[in-house]
């Protein structure tokens, strides 16, 4: 283990009744960098940011966050501890205002009202939702839904930030500013994984690739070289309907 990783799974198997979703999954994530995390539908992306993230214990097999063993620790201690994700389908609260949404997420990390709104507007001036702040969430677009679930994960102050599938359905001008929101989150010194299916966005954005598929890690490298890596094009090809820009 090297003093810089911030995450390390080891070994993880996870198990839904007969089929194994993940099988022995190992990576390290290393203080400061981006990590895309990719491969075809149900690969067990989603299941593996589950799993960092306290939302299921693995069947089997080891996370450890920070230095600590966190292997089956509950969603709201590893976001206590630091850790930020977003979900692929976005649920905001859809009565309450952007700001309100935002200030749930500034609670997990502290109990001080007044903390929590400076980390609220904060994250709202960053993810550039200042202007919709009291407006409710049900009235932003799609767009605006994906920001302010990025915004929810920021205004805990994570040291490690998970981002499932943040600019799925968004099209090419609302991707880029979401590629430009995640540089600057990175810059602020925030280490992030990115589970992403829009190929140039994993390209463009990640310092090192993982890529799953049927549940095992099949490469690993500098994106350069996992694009080229035969097994990889070999699982994109195989995928059916899925693989293309815009899922
Ligand atoms: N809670 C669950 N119960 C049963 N099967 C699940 C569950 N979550 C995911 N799966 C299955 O695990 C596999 C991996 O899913 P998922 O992690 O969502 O893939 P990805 O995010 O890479 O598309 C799929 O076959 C999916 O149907
Ligand atoms: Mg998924």
């Amino acid at each position: 283990m090297s003093s810089g990783s911030i995450l390390q799974v080891e070994g993880v198997h996870q198990r839904f009744g007969g089929l194994l979703a993940l099988q022995d999954v190992s990576l390290s994530v290393e203080e400061g960098e981006i990590l895309g995390l990719i491969g075809p539908n149900g690969a067990g992306k989603t299941t593996l940011f589950n799993v960092i993230s306290g939302y299921l214990r693995p069947t089997e097999g080891s996370v450890r966050f920070l230095g600590k063993e966190v292997t089956g620790l509950p969603p709201y201690r590893l976001a206590a501890m630091g850790m930020g994700r977003t979900f692929q389908i976005v649920r905001p609260f859809p009565k309450l205002t952007v700001l309100e949404n935002v200030l749930i997420g500034s609670f997990l990390r502290t109990s001080s009202r007044r903390e929590a709104e400076d980390r609220a507007w904060e994250t709202l001036h960053l993810t550039g939702l200042a202007p919709f702040a009291s407006r409710p969430a049900a009235s932003l677009n799609l767009a605006g839904r994906k920001r302010l679930e990025i915004a929810r994960a920021l205004a805990l102050n994570p040291r490690l930030l998970l981002l499932d599938e943040v600019v799925a359905g968004l099209n090419p001008a609302e991707t880029d500013a979401t590629v430009k929101l995640i540089r600057r989150v990175r810059d602020r010194g925030i280490t992030i994984i990115v589970v992403e299916h829009v190929m140039r966005v994993i390209m463009g954005l990640s310092d090192r690739v993982v890529v799953l598929n049927y549940g095992r890690k099949i490469a690993e490298g500098k994106p350069q070289e996992v694009a080229s890596d035969p097994a990889v094009i070999a699982a994109y090809l195989g995928e059916s309907g899925g693989g293309s820009e815009g899922r």
